[in-house]
C-alpha cells in the first residue's frame, strides 16, 4: 500500500503512470484490464502524453473491458467501452481490444490470449470490483448483474443528467483474482471507510474488493482515502 502525500488526483496519475508504464516496458504485449470511472482517468491521461511524447509505446498491448452496462443502443454516450476508447485506448495508440459483449465469447478470448497480465481497478463505494456488487465472492463468473442503489448513485456523477442503466455485465471476480498483477487506485474521504473494510477487515463477499489480499496487490491512496 502506497499512501500518496500530494493533491489527490495528481498524485495517483504520476505513481499510476509509472507503475503501468514499468509493465508496458518489460512486456510490450502486456494484456491489461481497464476500469472506467473517475479515479483512473489522470493515470491514463499522464500515459497518454509518455505516448505522445514518444517514450512508451502501447501499440503491442491488449485492453480488456472490465464491464459494460446492459441494454444501450449502439453509439449510446453512456457505454462504458467508448468511455475505454477514448480514455485508454485511442490516447494510448492501442490496436488491440477484448470487448466485454457476451460472457461466453469474452471468457473464450481470454483464454486464448493466456489471461490477464495487469488489472487496473477502481473502487466502489460499497466495495465492488467492476460491477462484481456485494454479496460476490472470488468464484463469481462473469456475468449479468443489477446494480446496487449505491453504485447506481455513484454512476450518476459520469452522466450529467442521464439515467444510469440499472443492470450490466462484469468480468468476473475469477478473472479479476486470476490477474497475475493488481493496481488498484483510491482516492478521496469518501472511500475511507471502504478501503479499510477491504485492508483491514475480514475477507468476505459483502467486501468483494477484501479478496485482493489473495493477489499480488499494490494499492495506490491518498491521504484522503487512507489517513
Ligand atoms: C468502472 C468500474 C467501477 C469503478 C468504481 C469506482 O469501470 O469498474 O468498479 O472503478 O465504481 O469508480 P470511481 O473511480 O468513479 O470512484
Amino acid at each position: 500500500v502506497q499512501i500518496l502525500p500530494d493533491a489527490q488526483a495528481l498524485a495517483l496519475a504520476g505513481a499510476g503512470a509509472d507503475w503501468l508504464a514499468r509493465r508496458i516496458e518489460h512486456k510490450p504485449d502486456l494484456t491489461i484490464l481497464v476500469a472506467t470511472g473517475q479515479t483512473p482517468m489522470g493515470m491514463y491521461a499522464a500515459l497518454a502524453a509518455r505516448v505522445q511524447a514518444g517514450t512508451l509505446d502501447c501499440s503491442r498491448v491488449t485492453a480488456v473491458q472490465l464491464d459494460e452496462y446492459v441494454g444501450l443502443e449502439p453509439g449510446d454516450p453512456r457505454s462504458l467501452s467508448g468511455w475505454m476508447e477514448r480514455a485508454f485506448v485511442v490516447p494510448l495508440g492501442l490496436r488491440n481490444v477484448v470487448p466485454l459483449d457476451d460472457p461466453a465469447t469474452f471468457t473464450a478470448r481470454l483464454r486464448d490470449l493466456g489471461g490477464v497480465d495487469v488489472a487496473i481497478l477502481g473502487l466502489g463505494p460499497n466495495g465492488h470490483l467492476g460491477f462484481n456488487e456485494p454479496p460476490s465472492g472470488p468464484d463469481a463468473p462473469t456475468r449479468e448483474v443489477t446494480l446496487t442503489p449505491e453504485s447506481v448513485a455513484s454512476n450518476r456523477g459520469y452522466w450529467d443528467g442521464l439515467a444510469v442503466p440499472t443492470h450490466a455485465i462484469t468480468a468476473g471476480m475469477d478473472v479479476i483474482l486470476a490477474a497475475r498483477e493488481t493496481l488498484l487506485l483510491v482516492s478521496g474521504a469518501h472511500k475511507r471507510a471502504i478501503l479499510g473494510a477491504a485492508l483491514d477487515g475480514p475477507e468476505t463477499p459483502d467486501v468483494p474488493a477484501s479478496f485482493l489480499r489473495r493477489t499480488a496487490l499494490t494499492v495506490l491512496a491518498d491521504r484522503d482515502a487512507r489517513p
